[in-house]
């Protein structure tokens, strides 16, 4: 891969989009690199947790590759759109938890990579945003759709309508990150949550991932059955077993996955 490392520390993969000189900006070459990886890292069982980052101090990642995108015309836009909602589809609906380690600017599909994350951590200097409208375009990769669920209609609407920047600070404030860190301990401190979602049982990790994403996709009495359909499965794992017996036993429990 040209633009894209992957790492591995024990269970966890660690995958940094790295085209630093163009603030790690997503062009074709770069995306379907990010599909390659995701699909392989979705095969590799060795691996129970992601996460993604940029390369260097400054971006996460700055955005769709402009100068691609400004070839793009009503007939060829539609396609532009759908080949990053389809990576950023495989994220979300991805297994194993990806949690967005967001060290630096994180705009437009930049932000948009951030929230299709199970998790985003990120640093004291990241910047957020969705600033298409400067280009005169809107978001494409699922911003209308995946901000406004993360942070609500008007939140949404000011900041897509604005294409402003927000600090790390008011992205915790808003609810579009979990957590922020000093830039020096950002990856440990991602690395050392993926550890933790990685020492519980992970069907019941895969499960809950399954059921909170219906949430933001279905009716309630649609979700209450995912959510049951997910619970039984969970009741019938051996990680089941292992969890409810150890407990009882006052044991740590040794889950298996399965
Ligand atoms: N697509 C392509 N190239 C990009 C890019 C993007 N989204 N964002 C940054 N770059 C390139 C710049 O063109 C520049 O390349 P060059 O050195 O060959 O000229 C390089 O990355 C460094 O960026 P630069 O603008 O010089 O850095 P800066 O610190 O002055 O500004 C930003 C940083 C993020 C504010 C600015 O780069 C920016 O506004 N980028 C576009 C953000 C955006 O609109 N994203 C949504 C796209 S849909």
């Amino acid at each position: 891969m040209e633009n894209i490392t992957l790492e591995k520390k024990g269970a966890v993969a660690v995958v940094t989009i790295s085209r630093p000189e163009k603030l790690n900006a997503l062009n074709n070459a770069t995306l379907v690199e990010l599909k390659d990886v995701f699909q392989s890292l979705t095969r590799d069982d060795s691996v129970t947790a992601i996460v993604l980052t940029g390369a260097g101090e400054k971006a996460f990642v700055a955005g769709a590759d402009i100068k691609e995108l400004s070839e793009s015309n009503l007939h060829t836009g539609g396609e532009f759109a759908k080949f990053g909602q389809e990576i950023f589809n495989l994220i979300e609906q991805s297994a194993k938890p990806v949690i967005a380690a967001v060290n630096g600017f994180a705009l437009g599909g930049g932000c948009e990579l951030a929230l299709s994350c199970h998790v985003r951590l990120a640093s004291k200097n990241a910047k957020f945003g969705q600033p298409e409208v400067n280009l005169g375009i809107i978001p494409g990769y699922g911003g209308t759709q995946r901000l406004t669920r993360l942070v609500g209609k008007g939140t949404a609407m000011e900041l897509i309508l604005t294409g402003d920047l927000i600090s790390a600070d008011e992205a915790y404030r808003i609810g579009l990150v979990n957590k922020v860190y000093d830039q020096s301990e950002l990856l440990d401190k991602a690395i050392e949550l993926a550890e933790k979602i990685s020492s519980k049982g992970q069907v019941a990790v895969k499960n809950a991932i399954r059921a909170i994403n219906a949430a933001g996709e279905t009716p309630l009495q649609e979700g209450l059955k995912i959510e049951t359909d997910s619970f039984s499965i969970c009741c019938g794992s051996n990680d089941f077993k292992e969890g409810t017996s150890a407990f009882l036993e006052k044991r740590k429990p040794e889950f298996k996955n399965t």
